[in-house]
């Protein structure tokens, strides 16, 4: 593959996968690296520009991350965000201070719609800002090409040398131009022509993946929800029969699910095996109630199973799993903190039998395992599924989890999503949850005791927020009407009308 490429250059930032992917919305291919890469690679690698991240640090901090200065003469344009802007100054010699008033949040910039940074964009634009430290004077060649009411160097730029920085972070959704801004640096200042696509990821992961596992056998963990498919698509195009997929049923999937995940991979280009461990699974969790405990347990058992599978088959040296990049971050990756851990990163045991790990899709976002799916040519109501978690039905039942209330839960799921798809009504995730609370009801002249269900749906981009989506009550009404009707045990249904945050996707 010989893509032009933009190096990303990580100085601690926390958005650094959200920058390689914007670059990479942009038709550009574009690859992370630590800050301190020695710059004969930089050179060897020869990429057309260079971005560094922001960091938590402040430049003046003895052990901060620094970089090498010659980076500057090399003729390679360079954007700077944040802490990359103030690195980029104060290694050129310009001065960085902390500013008078910390800068958090959407802040109105006005930029200077002559720079090629600033093309085709409005003089005022909403940034997110998040930053104590600024620049206070520039390293000699620069001018300031915006400012906002608190900081007179909002971004800057050396067009002679090609060297950008700004103090806002135009990788972010409330950076409402930001995409664009991106878009400018790479094609108007590093001279993109856009020659990647989606094809070439597939081709590169495809020779990484041969690489490393030579002529030995990897075994995935297949649910049959998007990211696990899209990764056994993906991995089979690797290597064709080296790869076997184990999908585990744990009794917690949804109504008939069990069934289509095996009819969707029957004829598929691999060695696909269920195992039915519903039993096992439910002895585990009896009488388990706290949330982590649950995921914990689900998380061991997956593992204990897949290794029992490896064992039974020969060679299998690597765990594949369709991790994507919001399962890190949300699991406490990256210092952030964990809000749950889900069950394929914070749910794995520290000891494993296998030899390594592969994640081909660790790095991407949901939109993108989509895009990837719809390339790899697998059937479109696979690829645009609403994601089920992998620890299914257990996060899903609030307090001990039973085969009856299992079933019960079951059945009033597949009539909510039965009648939202025949109102065609579109939300990007919708289910049921059984809460812990009955309450008394009245049906036909005898009093009842029974469980009262939830439902949420939710609209989101990336999973990481969302709002409640606003279904008419004519729909709630058809479901909830229903769902007492046909399913015993329920006698009372309500409807989750929060966002994340303040709560989350799933409620456990
Ligand atoms: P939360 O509840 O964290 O959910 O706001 C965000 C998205 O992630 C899904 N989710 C999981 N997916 N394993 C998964 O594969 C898990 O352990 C897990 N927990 C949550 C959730 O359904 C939503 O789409």
């Amino acid at each position: 593959m010989n893509n032009q490429t933009i190096l990303v250059l990580d100085f601690g930032g926390q958005y650094k996968e959200l920058i390689a992917r914007r670059i990479r919305e942009c038709n550009v291919y574009s690859l992370i690296k630590p800050g301190n890469m020695p710059v004969e690679e930089i050179k060897a690698m020869a990429p057309i520009g260079i971005i560094f991240t922001g960091g938590p640090n402040s430049v003046y901090e003895k052990d901060s991350p620094r970089c090498n200065p010659e980076l500057f003469s090399l003729g390679i344009p360079i954007l700077g965000i944040c802490y990359g802007l103030q690195l980029m100054c104060y290694t050129l010699k310009g001065e960085v201070k902390p500013a008078a008033r910390r800068e958090y949040g959407t802040i109105d910039v006005t930029v200077d719609t002559t720079s090629p940074l600033f093309q085709g964009l409005d003089s005022k634009q909403p940034t997110l800002m998040s930053h104590t430290d600024q620049v206070v004077s520039l390293p000699e060649g620069f001018i300031s090409i915006a400012h906002s009411a608190n900081c007179p160097n909002a971004a800057i730029s050396d067009t002679k040398r090609k060297l950008y920085g700004v103090q806002f972070h135009p990788e972010v959704e409330h950076t409402k131009n930001g995409t664009q801004i991106l878009r400018n640096f790479v094609y108007h200042v590093c001279g993109a022509s856009g020659d990647y696509t989606m094809d070439d990821f597939i081709e590169t992961q495809i020779k990484e993946i041969r690489q490393k596992v030579g002529n030995n056998r990897i075994l995935l963990g297949l649910s049959g929800g998007v990211d696990s498919s899209v990764c056994a698509a993906l991995l089979s195009k690797a290597v064709p029969g080296q790869l076997f997929c184990v999908f585990v049923d744990h009794g917690l999937m949804r109504k008939n699910e069990g069934d289509e995940v095996e009819a969707a991979f029957a004829d598929r280009d691999l060695h696909f095996i269920r195992v039915n461990a519903e039993d096992l699974f439910l002895s585990k969790l009896a009488g388990v109630t706290d949330p982590e405990a649950k995921r914990k347990i689900i998380g061991a058992e997956f593992i204990s199973v897949f290794e029992k599978e490896a064992k039974k088959l020969t060679n299998i040296k690597y765990l594949a799993q369709g991790t994507i990049y919001p399962d890190v971050i949300e699991s406490g990756a990256n210092n952030s903190a964990n809000i749950k851990s889900h069950h394929n990163v914070g749910g794995l045991p520290e000891r494993m039998d296998f030899q390594g790990i592969i994640e081909p899709l660790r790095g991407l976002f949901k939109d993108e395992v989509r895009v990837l799916g719809h390339r790899l040519g697998l059937p479109k109501a696979l690829v645009d599924r609403q994601p089920f978690p992998g620890p299914g039905l257990a996060i899903r039942i609030i307090g001990e989890i039973t085969k009856e209330k299992l079933d019960i839960l079951r059945d009033a799921d597949a009539i909510f999503r039965e009648e939202l798809e025949k109102a065609q009504y579109k939300a990007h995730q919708y289910f049921a949850v059984l809460t812990n609370v009955r309450s008394v009801g009245v049906m036909g002249d005898g009093r009842t005791y029974d469980y009262t269900l939830a439902l949420r749906a939710i609209h989101t981009s990336d999973f990481m927020t969302c709002t409640f989506a606003e279904i008419p009550y004519e729909i709630l009404g058809k479901v909830s009407s229903r769902i007492v009707n046909e399913v015993p045990h329920i006698n009372r249904v309500v409807y989750d009308i929060t966002g994340k945050p303040p709560a989350t996707v799933e409620w456990l």
